[in-house]
């Protein structure tokens, strides 16, 4: 195969899983998963903030502050470099960074062409004035929006049933893929799930790195499977190695 000149990645909960970020779906590093302790439906929709605004706010408060504490592992530092490194290895050449992640751990690892469709924990959004905060501190207490002084503030996080950020920049990056490569995510949610099948009308090669096979596995031309911080380093050193 030629190499490849524009490559879209698509990370999941999988990526961050050995940086001690339990996954939404499998319990992984032996603890319960997430939704274990609270089901979607109760945290994570719009009708739920608007039910019991409190439960919704602690449970975020917690997530932000817990994610805090975590440190990127080798999967996150090897997708930054291989972004580095990409235009120099094939003139023209990039790679765009789609995550579901919330947890800020690609950015802190070094990676800058990323768009975090499901939000980010360290981001506020004011619903009164449409404007959005690095935010770090708790929401519970609902403090003033800094633009308009509204206690508006929520989580910037995209609930279930809600719509993912920047589809239209993802559809540009996308239109272009002559790669796909989807990482440590099960392929249960929607839009980013379908994003496989969008690589192969247009025509991209398609690699899923997983621990287990995802729900659209039979979509991909190639599937490794391993923890993320072995089989990505491997990738990307094996990609950058390629003549
Ligand atoms: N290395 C690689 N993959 C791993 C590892 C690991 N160490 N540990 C777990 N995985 C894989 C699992 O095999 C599984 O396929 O990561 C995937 C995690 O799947 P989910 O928990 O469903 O997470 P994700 O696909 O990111 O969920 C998508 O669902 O709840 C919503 O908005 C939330 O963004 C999230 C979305």
């Amino acid at each position: 195969m030629s190499l490849p000149q524009h490559i879209v990645i698509l990370t999941g909960a999988g990526v961050s899983a050995e940086s001690g970020i339990d996954t939404f779906r499998s319990g992984a590093n032996g603890g319960p998963s997430l939704w274990e302790q609270h089901r979607v439906e109760d945290v994570a929709t719009p009708e739920a903030f608007v039910r019991d605004p409190d439960l919704v706010l602690r449970f975020y408060d917690m997530r932000r502050a817990a994610i805090q504490e975590k440190l990127p592992n080798a999967a996150h530092r090897a997708l930054a470099r291989l972004e580095r490194a990409w235009p120099a290895k094939v003139p023209g050449g990039s790679v765009t960074l789609v995550t579901q992640n919330v947890d800020d751990l690609h950015r802190r690892a070094g990676s800058d062409n990323l768009i975090p469709m499901h939000g980010q924990h360290l981001s506020a959004w004011c619903t009164a004035c449409d404007s959005r905060h690095a935010w770090t501190g708790p929401l519970i207490d609902r403090p003033p929006c800094p633009t308009c002084g509204t206690a508006a503030l929520r989580p910037d996080i995209v609930w279930f049933g809600e719509v993912p950020y920047r589809m239209d920049d993802i559809h540009d990056a996308m239109a272009r893929a002559d790669l796909f490569v989807s990482i440590g995510t099960s392929g249960a949610v929607y839009p980013a799930a379908g994003f496989v099948r969008l690589a192969r009308e247009i025509g991209a090669e398609t690699l899923e790195l997983n621990l287990d096979r995802s729900q659209g596995s039979a979509w991909f031309h190639d599937t490794r499977l391993g923890p993320a911080t072995q089989i990505v380093p491997d990738w990307v050193d094996e990609l950058l190695k390629t003549p």
